[in-house]
């Protein structure tokens, strides 16, 4: 995929944010610092929502999705970039992981809840920002749930609540709840949120 300087820019073809973070990681020691023994506050915060189902959205090397199948979830991966799909699928052979754009994917299914942990937000390339927002939309069951935490501080790319709300809005979609942290301390303003949206009634 991609042109001769994206394959020399690894993570090029997700985003310039993301060719700038695999520029500045080695991702052997990405992995061996972040395994799913880091993702206990993201995965309990999920579970609380009793999911039936959870598509992990821009998944990476599967920190999170590997712990909710751990747990017993019914859940898939999805990314657009290889290089770290093949870490997860490596840790979890029986996960189903898909390796597709956010954007455009097209699954042929539906989920009870769809996340994206981990900034995925700010790492997508910001035009596609409302398109990945109606896809993952499209991905819900009709009682289903899109969560997503990203950073206010403007890593990687800024990202506004009210951007992101408008891209829900125009998604069919309303807030639900927003907590500051995946502990669910309440949002009061600050550096990081979390969203809950679902289908506006
Ligand atoms: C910081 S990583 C987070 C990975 C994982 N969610 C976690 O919390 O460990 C951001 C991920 O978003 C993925 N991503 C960004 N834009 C994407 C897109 N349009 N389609 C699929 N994956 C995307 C990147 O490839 C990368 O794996």
């Amino acid at each position: 995929m991609g042109d001769e300087s994206e394959q020399a820019r690894p993570g090029a073809h997700v985003s310039e944010q993301w060719a700038g973070w695999r520029a500045a990681i080695d991702l052997a020691e990405y992995e061996a610092r972040f395994t799913h023994d880091t993702a206990h506050g993201e995965a309990d915060c999920l579970a609380s929502l009793h999911p039936r189902s959870v598509l992990d959205a821009g998944c990476g090397t599967g920190r999170v999705a590997v712990e909710l199948h751990r747990r017993g979830i019914d859940v898939v991966g999805a990314d657009l970039d290889d290089d770290l799909l093949q870490y997860a699928r490596r840790k979890a052979p029986g996960v189903t992981w898909v390796h597709a754009d956010l954007a455009t994917m097209r699954l042929g299914r539906t989920f009870h809840v769809v996340a994206m942990p981990g900034n995925v937000m700010l790492f997508c390339r910001p035009a596609d920002r409302p398109a990945v927002v109606a896809s993952c939309a499209a991905h819900l069951d009709p009682d289903g749930l899109l969560v997503a935490g990203f950073s206010l501080r403007g890593v990687a790319g800024e990202l506004t609540l009210d951007e992101y709300d408008a891209a829900a809005t125009a998604a069919g979609l309303t807030l639900v709840q927003r907590w500051a942290t995946w502990e669910r301390t309440p949002f009061a303003g600050g550096d990081y949120a979390v969203s809950v949206h679902g289908a506006a009634t």
